[in-house]
């Protein structure tokens, strides 16, 4: 799809759907509506009675111009209340009007946004990834659906500005939604990709092409002998069980501009590629969408991918422990104790806790060799941070108060919903091994992703820490939003460009 700003009057451009986004509750015909219902002699006006269109955010009503406007077809897409309007609205309305748009095989789509006070390039952006987020399909194993609409003519998408300083905000946008859509996109593929293809060797062969085509990326792989001279225990009791060997990837982003005074971020993605439990089987149920385990690692992956791009003023190391978690005679017990890399015991009580496992020598490597300025860890770490909060929200704890209300309000403007969750030291007991430092499971039945938190918060060291724990929004399986189809979401990507581009 291309997306585009053009000067042009709506009404002298041909187009196949030229688009007009309206408010809920207002005057809905009024300035350039109120002249194409004049054109469309008021039809318009009688279709949204007749039709009960009040401009609901996501509602749609379209009209056939025959031949009145140089567009065939017109439609208002509504974007709900003035009060509540924000970028998140303008990525709801634009996937929607892609899906429709699709839907009728338009080549040409011309967008009129209402002048919003919202700032232009920031709406462009939006309203680009709505779009292009929307109109992502996972078509690996589908080649003649692929095929087909690779033979498609794409779909241009132009947003009518009224100026041409306008036009230079919007056209910032839509190359900075361009950039974010992509990262997303990327994160998107690794996620949807079935975990018998999509294994460690895989992950480390995605980071070795973005180190090979980027030269401010650089990769460091530790393979399982170089994890186990490091004394990565913990990260090695999971991958044991599995036949696919682990990789420990790290990635170092530095651009030429990177000096000394710049401040040292380290993101971890969790990248369990297959999470059966181990021999704490997990039901079928639970297990059908256990791909999805990699979903921070896609994450971590996505941002690098287009890091260049965004040009951030810090140094990024990207932390990838990758491994499958699989019962075999080979694997992990309940009952065994580890030590991870920063000398902790562990005792293991229930081998499907893994991804605090492999995250905790993530974070003990990041405390001893990179000693960052601050850490985001990003994990479809718990069950339950969805009982707490749902499929669409993800958690966020924090030992510090600045990261964590920045990476909220990152979150907030990337429209990906986010709730702080304490991590009371009241609690720190529950995770208190009897035999070890730590267990790897809580003490107590209830506030599972907090006491992962807690768990995790043990290995961060002084370092300011973030984790998003990511279970709930990294995978849907029902379609949710206009511009998310079912399997992976790329949450969290989003979220993180915002927060290394405004560190
Ligand atoms: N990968 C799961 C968490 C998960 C659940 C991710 C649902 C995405 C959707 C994690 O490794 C896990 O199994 N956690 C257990 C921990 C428990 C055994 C303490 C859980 O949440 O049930
Ligand atoms: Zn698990
Ligand atoms: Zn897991």
């Amino acid at each position: 799809m291309n997306i585009i700003a053009i000067k042009e009057d709506i009404f002298e451009e041909e187009a196949d759907l030229a688009v007009f986004g309206v408010f809920s509750g207002t005057q809905i015909f009024s300035g350039a509506l109120k002249s194409a219902d004049k054109k469309l002699n008021g039809l318009l006006t009688v279709m949204s009675a007749e039709e009960k269109f009040g401009g609901k955010l996501g509602d749609q009503l379209v009209l056939h111009t025959h031949g009145k406007l140089p567009a065939n077809r017109v439609m208002l897409v509504g974007l709900g209340d003035k009060k509540t309007f924000g970028a998140e609205a303008i990525r709801r309305a634009a996937g929607s009007t892609v899906r429709y748009a699709d839907k009728i095989e338009a080549l040409k789509i011309v967008c009129l946004f209402p002048n919003t006070g919202i700032d232009p390039a920031e709406a462009a952006q939006a309203m680009t990834e709505g779009a292009l987020l929307a109109d992502y399909k996972y078509l690996t194993f589908k080649p003649k659906e692929a095929k087909r609409l690779n033979k498609r003519k794409p779909m241009t998408l132009a947003i009518v500005a009224s100026d041409a300083s306008a036009v230079r905000s919007f056209e910032k946008g839509i190359a900075m939604g361009a950039i974010f859509a992509r990262a997303t996109v990327y994160a998107r593929d690794l996620v949807n990709e079935p975990a018998s293809r999509m294994t460690p060797t895989h992950l480390k062969e995605h980071a070795e092409r973005l180190a090979a085509n980027d030269k401010n990326i650089k990769l460091k792989v530790l393979d399982r002998a170089a994890c186990e001279k490091l004394g990565m225990g913990a990260f090695m009791a999971v991958a044991k069980g599995s036949d696919e060997p682990p990789y420990f990837l790290h990635m170092v982003y530095r651009s030429n501009r990177t000096n000394k005074t710049y401040k040292k971020i380290t993101l971890i993605g969790k990248a369990v590629t297959f999470d059966s439990g181990g021999l704490s089987l997990k039901p079928a149920e639970y297990m059908d969408t256990m791909k999805c385990d990699m979903a921070g690692a896609a994450a971590v992956l996505g941002i690098f991918s287009v890091l260049s791009d965004i040009s951030p003023g810090v140094e990024v190391h990207g932390l990838i422990a990758a491994c499958e978690n699989m019962p075999s005679g080979k694997a992990m017990r309940p009952g065994d104790i580890v030590t991870s890399m920063n000398g902790k015991s562990i005792e293991i009580l229930n081998t499907d806790a893994e991804g605090r496992l492999t995250l905790a020598d993530a974070l003990a490597y990041t405390d001893k060799k990179i000693k960052p300025d601050s850490i985001i860890d990003i994990a479809t770490l718990t069950g339950a941070c969805m009982v707490a909060l749902g499929t669409d929200v993800a958690g966020l704890m924090s030992n510090d108060e600045k990261i964590a209300s920045r990476i909220e309000a990152a979150a907030s403007s990337a429209g990906e919903p986010i709730w702080r969750l304490p991590l009371p030291e009241d609690y720190a007991p529950l995770v208190i091994g009897d035999h070890a430092d730590l267990r790897n499971t809580s003490r107590a039945k209830y506030g599972g992703a907090i006491t992962a938190g807690l768990f995790l918060k043990e290995f961060a060291g002084e370092t300011p820490w973030a984790h998003l724990d990511i279970a709930g929004p990294a995978f849907v399986e029902r379609d949710a939003l206009s511009y998310m189809n079912k399997g992976g979401t790329g949450f969290g990507v989003r979220t993180m460009l915002n927060w290394l581009k405004n560190i």
